[in-house]
């Protein structure tokens, strides 16, 4: 369960969020949306730990985000995937070394990540591409080994921020496709997005931001309704 509580940011003297309040509840897959500036961003890194609001507080199950020490916010991101607008990922390695990459830095056993690593590269259908480098893939194709590696060590949430940005529509229905697959298998999912299609095509819950403040919150919805 995550929950937003009056939760306000300042920067500087502009008022960047006002007031949000937000429930996700788990396995729940949300688009967040709203124009370019709207806050998206900055309310996903609140939630991370990465921005402190000015006011409210931020809860995801046993753990009062906004008031963590760095030491425990790290151990709390590991458990959360993460995906962006661009990809991340490292250049001097394969698709295959970049997902093993997060497994060995967290001090995961050989054996396992042997086991895992395909495992997941064959779910986002990356397994033919294993031994390529960034510079030899597509955006849509990078895009699914970040995927890949957000969900090596199989989080309970994901968070994409407008990871479908620099995607064309084949790609981007890929993409969709796959979040929505992990979301059936019981992954929460956080989409902050400002394309229209992405949201009419996925139709789960709607969170709307506009200036700073949640504007709507509908379920099964489009862009529009
Ligand atoms: N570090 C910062 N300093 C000043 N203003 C910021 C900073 N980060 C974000 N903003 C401002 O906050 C607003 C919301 O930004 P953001 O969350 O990135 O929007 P979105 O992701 O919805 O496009 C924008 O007006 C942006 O310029
Ligand atoms: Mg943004």
């Amino acid at each position: 369960m995550i929950k937003f509580h009056n939760i306000s940011k300042k920067i500087g003297k502009t008022q960047i969020l006002s007031d949000i309040n937000l429930e996700i509840n788990p396995q729940e897959f949300i688009c967040l949306v709203g124009p370019s500036g709207a806050g998206k961003s900055v309310l996903l890194h609140i939630l991370l730990g990465a921005e402190h609001p000015t006011e409210g507080r931020i809860i995801v199950d046993e753990y009062i985000v906004n008031k963590m020490k760095e030491s425990a916010l790290s151990d709390f991101r590991r458990k959360v995937g993460m995906v962006f607008q661009d990809y991340k990922l490292l250049p001097h390695k394969t698709v295959y070394e970049n997902v093993a990459f997060v497994l060995e830095v967290c001090g995961i056993p050989d054996e396992y990540i042997k086991r895992r690593v395909p495992e997941v590269l064959k779910l986002v259908n990356m397994l033919d591409h294993a031994d390529k480098f960034p510079r030899e893939l597509s955006g849509g194709e990078a895009q699914r080994t970040a995927l890949a590696r957000a969900l090596a060590h199989m989080p309970k949430l994901i968070i994409a921020d407008e990871p479908t940005a620099d995607l064309d529509p084949d790609a981007t229905n890929e993409l969709i496709d796959l979040l929505l697959k992990i979301n059936k298998s019981g992954t929460t999912v956080i989409l902050a997005t400002h394309n229209k299609n992405v949201v009419d095509k996925i139709r789960k819950r709607v969170v709307t931001i506009h200036e700073g403040k949640i504007v709507s919150d509908k379920e099964s919805a489009g862009y529009s309704d």
